[in-house]
C-alpha cells in the first residue's frame, strides 16, 4: 500500500525537514519552506540517474579496476548549427550529454533552441521539442518563421513527464528538448508543477533517459529573481553543462555563458544578436562591443579581456563628478564594485588623487560584466582621464593588474589580447612590465608600440602624456597630476 506524508521542502535550496520551521536551517532563507506531499510507494524497479533500477538478488554489479587497460569511447560531438553555441558546449554536441539552458523569461532561450533545432536537423539528426509552455500551434509557427521546416523536428505541447518519456522511448530522437523544466510534472508526486520535489524528480527521471538511451537533453530552467535557475542547485549538480543565457532585453545582443560543463572549458562566452528573422551569431564581438565608440570620448578606456578561451575587447567608462553628499557615491556597472574602492584607494595613496568628494561611477559598456583582475589598469585609466579631464588616445588599449603597493602584475593571456587588440586596429598597448617577456618583435614590424608599466605612478606619466584635449575645468588641481 502507498502511503502518503507530508515533508517540508526548501524551495531555495531543497533541503527536507519533517517539521515546518520559520527558516530554513541549511541556507537560512526565511519562509522558503512549503509542505509537500510525499507519496512512499512500494519499491519498484525504477531507474534514477545512472543506476539501472534494483538487483536481482545474487546479481552483483560491475565495477572497473583501474589497472585495466580502458578504451576511450571516443565521441564524436554533434553540430548545432550555431558554432557560437558549439564553442560555449565545448566544441558540439557531445551525444547522451544533459544540459541546462537558464535565463530571464523572455531573453530568448526557446527561440535559440528551436533555431537549434533547425541546425541539428539540417545534419542529419532527429530532435523532438517538447513544449510545456505554449500550444504546439504556436510553438511550430514559431519555428516555421524562424526557417525550420524540416521533417526532422517534431514538435508537441505536453506537461505529464510520464507521456514525454514513453514518446521519447519510442520516438528514439538523437536530441530531446524540455521547454521547460518548471512546467513539467510527473503525477506521482502531489506538489505542484515548478516546486522543489517536481523538479529534482522530472530532472532525475530525464537524467536516466538521456543516460541509458543516449540521448542528449536540453533542459530550458527559469531564473528566479535573485538570478538563481529556479527549483534550485540541486538541478545544477545533475546536469553535465549549465548554460545561462542573458543579455538586456532593451538591446538586441544576448550573451551565452558556460557556466558549469564537463565536456569542456568553462567561462566560454557565445554572442548573439536578437532580430526580427531570430538570434543570429556575432563572430567579431569586439568590433560589436566598440562600434559606438567616440575617439575622443573623457572617461574612457579600452581593456583587452579574456571571455573563456576568447579574447574580447571593451570599453571601460568612468566618470568622477563632485558629490553634493557627504558620503561620495561609488557605482559599478559590470565591475567589481570591491575593485573601484581599491583602485580608487591606490590611486589615493600613490598619485594623491583624492576622490574623497567626488563621485565615482565605473561602466562597462554593452552590458558586459568584466570579472578579471587584468582590468585594473583599464579602470584606473578611464578614472585618471575623467579625473583630469582628458581624453585617452582612441588607439591604446589597456591590461594588467594593481597591487595594493601600487605595482602593476602581469596578466595571462597577453599574447592573444594584444593579437586582437592590433588586429582590429590598435596600435599602442599599454601592459604590465612583467609582460615585457612575452612579446617578440615581430610586433614592432607592425608599428605597435608597446608601453610597459610597472606602477601605478607610470600609468599616471602615460594618462598625462597622452593628453589630447586638456579641460580647463579640471576637477582636480593640476599640481596634484604632475608628478
Ligand atoms: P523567447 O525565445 O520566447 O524567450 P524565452 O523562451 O527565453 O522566454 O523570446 C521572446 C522574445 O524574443 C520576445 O520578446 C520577442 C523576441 N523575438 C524577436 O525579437 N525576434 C524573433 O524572431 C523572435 C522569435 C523573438
Ligand atoms: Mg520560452
Amino acid at each position: 500500500m502507498a502511503k502518503t506524508k507530508s515533508i517540508y521542502v526548501c524551495q531555495e535550496c531543497g533541503a527536507q525537514r519533517a517539521r515546518w520551521e520559520g527558516r530554513c536551517s541549511d541556507c537560512g532563507t526565511w519562509n522558503s519552506l512549503v509542505e509537500e506531499k510525499q507519496v512512499s510507494a512500494a519499491p519498484t524497479k525504477s531507474t534514477r540517474g545512472w543506476s539501472l533500477g534494483q538487483t536481482e538478488k545474487g546479481q552483483t554489479l560491475k565495477t572497473i579496476k583501474l589497472s585495466e587497460k580502458i578504451v576511450e569511447a571516443k565521441t564524436q560531438r554533434g553540430t548545432t548549427g550555431f558554432s557560437e553555441l558549439d564553442r560555449v558546449l565545448g566544441g558540439g554536441i557531445v551525444p547522451g550529454s544533459y544540459i541546462l539552458v537558464g535565463g530571464d523569461p523572455g531573453i530568448g532561450k526557446s527561440t535559440l533552441l528551436l533555431q537549434m533545432a533547425g541546425g541539428v536537423a539540417h545534419h542529419n539528426q532527429t530532435v523532438l521539442y517538447v513544449s510545456a509552455e505554449e500550444s504546439v500551434h504556436q510553438t511550430a509557427l514559431r519555428a516555421q518563421r524562424l526557417g525550420v521546416h524540416s521533417e526532422n523536428v517534431e514538435m508537441i505541447s505536453e506537461s505529464l513527464l510520464e507521456n514525454v518519456i514513453e514518446l521519447a522511448k519510442s520516438k528514439k530522437p538523437d536530441v530531446l528538448v524540455i521547454d521547460s523544466i518548471q512546467t513539467v510534472y510527473l503525477s506521482e508526486i502531489q506538489s505542484a508543477p515548478g516546486s522543489v520535489s517536481q523538479v529534482r524528480e522530472c530532472a532525475g527521471h530525464l537524467m536516466s533517459l538521456a543516460k541509458n538511451l543516449g540521448m542528449t537533453i536540453f533542459l530550458v530552467g527559469h531564473v528566479t529573481k535573485e538570478g538563481n535557475i529556479a527549483g534550485p542547485r540541486v538541478l545544477e549538480h545533475m546536469v553535465d553543462t549549465v548554460l545561462s543565457f542573458e543579455g538586456d532585453p532593451h538591446h538586441q545582443f544576448r550573451l551565452l555563458r558556460a557556466i558549469k560543463n564537463r565536456f569542456g572549458a568553462t567561462n566560454e562566452l557565445g554572442v548573439f544578436q536578437m532580430q526580427n528573422s531570430g538570434l543570429s551569431e556575432v563572430l567579431n564581438p569586439s568590433e560589436f562591443f566598440l562600434e559606438d565608440r567616440n575617439l575622443e570620448a573623457i572617461g574612457s578606456s579600452i581593456f583587452a579581456a579574456m571571455e573563456g578561451s576568447r579574447p574580447l575587447l571593451c570599453e571601460i567608462q568612468a566618470l568622477t563628478a563632485s558629490s553634493p553628499t557627504a558620503m561620495p557615491r561609488r557605482t559599478a556597472l559590470g565591475f567589481d564594485h570591491n575593485r573601484v574602492h581599491m583602485i580608487l584607494a591606490v590611486l589615493d595613496k600613490f598619485l594623491k588623487i583624492d576622490s574623497s568628494h567626488a563621485d565615482v561611477f565605473i561602466n562597462v559598456v554593452g552590458g558586459l560584466r568584466v570579472t578579471e583582475p587584468a582590468a585594473d589598469l583599464a579602470a584606473a585609466a578611464a578614472i585618471l582621464s575623467s579625473a583630469s579631464g582628458s581624453s585617452l588616445s582612441g588607439a591604446t588599449c589597456f591590461f594588467g593588474e594593481i597591487g595594493l603597493t601600487g605595482e602593476v602584475r602581469a596578466a595571462n593571456f597577453a599574447v592573444e589580447r594584444v593579437k586582437e587588440a592590433v588586429k582590429l586596429g590598435f596600435r599602442r598597448i599599454v601592459l604590465p612590465e612583467s609582460n615585457r617577456k612575452h612579446m617578440s618583435d615581430e610586433w614592432k614590424k607592425q608599428s605597435v608600440t608597446f608601453v610597459f608599466i610597472k606602477e601605478v605612478r607610470d600609468l599616471m606619466r602615460l594618462v598625462n602624456g597622452l593628453q589630447k584635449t586638456p579641460h580647463k575645468s579640471s576637477q582636480f588641481p593640476k599640481e596634484s597630476l604632475d608628478l
